[in-house]
């Protein structure tokens, strides 16, 4: 997609092999840097500390680390333990590891490294292809959503599966660009996403395509839904277990919730990379907890327009930073993934994937 009109991936591999250039979202929306990451150990921060976030791309950045990492000489085995200690929940991250050890284990070391390489190319770009297919199949579900007679398209969506959280398109975000390439008037409900306010993030890209959009704090999304303010909710997720249930950023629940009390289609959207099929029911996803810092302090812009970090809590404050939240299977009205969509159940996904019941 577009940064300044220009066209760019999240990710984007050096020419020699040797490095990937990342976009620092923790600096977004106030500042775009890139950065270059080098190393398995800037790799793993990088996905950490959310530099890098978003289930595709954290699964996109870890195969990179891992062929980063045997260019540095650590052992295969020893890299991805490293790499899939960073963030527990998105479980494209374990997928991509797994990918990657399946297609390195047989190789002789001398030629892991290039083939590393190559495989997480081949990764990438495979994630942005199956999202612009994602995206043309929920195009159509959110034209079915719209209501009779109004000419605009309102979607609300939370936190940021755009393309910025994965390597191209986004996941939840990719219907909305097509639609709006095919010409609809097309309008997003952004919820601001306390605690790391993904949701500005989502507000910047869509900025950047020139998508109308109004971002909303987190406590009025059910305002709206009630008010029939809008026709569909659309998220991504970190992980879909097999029989439907949806692990997505905290606070999707909620608004899961009140679309179900507004009699409001709930859809959520991923790529295969983030099914795990192996994994039976949503009770059985991990969570991950974050420092409370998060809720403590706030990142923006001072008088200076300098990042600044603002204190709203003492730090002898106690709070709780569950970063995700599961979804029952019976509030989302489909999924949407490269393969069109299906009812959220162990049934409609294995009607999807049929060989890929564990
Ligand atoms: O903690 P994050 O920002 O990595 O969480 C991201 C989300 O929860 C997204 O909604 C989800 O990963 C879908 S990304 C296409």
């Amino acid at each position: 997609m577009n940064i300044n009109g220009k066209p760019t991936r999240t990710i984007l591999p050096s020419s020699d092999g040797q490095a990937v250039d990342i976009i620092d979202q923790t600096q977004l929306p106030h500042r775009l840097a890139f950065l270059r990451l080098r190393t398995l150990a800037e790799t793993a921060h990088a996905i950490a500390s959310m530099q890098v976030r978003g289930a595709p791309l954290i699964g996109a950045t870890a195969a990179f680390g891992v062929a980063l990492a045997l260019r540095e000489g650590v052992a295969l085995e020893a890299a991805c333990q490293t790499l899939a200690a960073t963030r527990p929940t998105a479980v494209n991250l374990a997928w991509a590891l797994a990918r990657m050890q399946a297609h390195l284990q047989a190789l002789p070391p001398a030629a892991q490294g290039e083939a590393a390489w190559q495989e997480a190319v081949r990764i990438a770009d495979e994630d942005a292809a199956q999202n612009r297919r994602l995206g043309e199949h929920g195009a159509a579900l959110l034209n079915e959503a719209r209501r009779p007679g109004k000419a605009r398209l309102d979607v609300m969506t939370h936190c940021n599966a755009g393309w910025l959280a994965t390597v191209d398109y986004g996941t939840a975000l990719s219907p909305v660009y097509v639609a709006h390439e095919a010409g609809l008037r097309v309008h997003v409900w952004v919820s601001e996403t306390r605690p790391r306010n993904q949701g500005l993030l989502t507000a910047w890209e869509l900025e950047q395509h020139g998508i109308p959009y109004t971002v909303i704090a987190d406590n009025a999304a059910g305002l709206l839904l009630q008010r029939g303010e809008v026709d569909a909710v659309i998220v991504g997720a970190d992980r879909i277990a097999a029989n439907g249930d949806v692990a997505n950023k905290v606070g999707t629940y909620l608004k899961a919730l009140a679309a179900q009390a507004a009699g409001v289609p709930f859809f959520v959207a991923a790529p295969r990379s983030t099914i795990d099929f192996a994994c039976p029911a949503g009770s059985a996803i991990p969570i991950e907890e974050r420092h409370g810092d998060e809720l403590r302090l706030c990142l923006g812009l001072d008088g200076a327009q300098q990042l600044a970090s603002v204190r709203q809590l003492p730090s002898a404050s106690a709070v709780a930073n569950p970063a995700f939240d599961v979804t029952p299977a019976a509030l989302v009205r489909a999924i949407v993934t490269e393969r069109g969509h299906c009812p959220a159940s162990g049934e409609g996904l294995a009607a999807l994937y049929p060989k890929s019941r564990p």
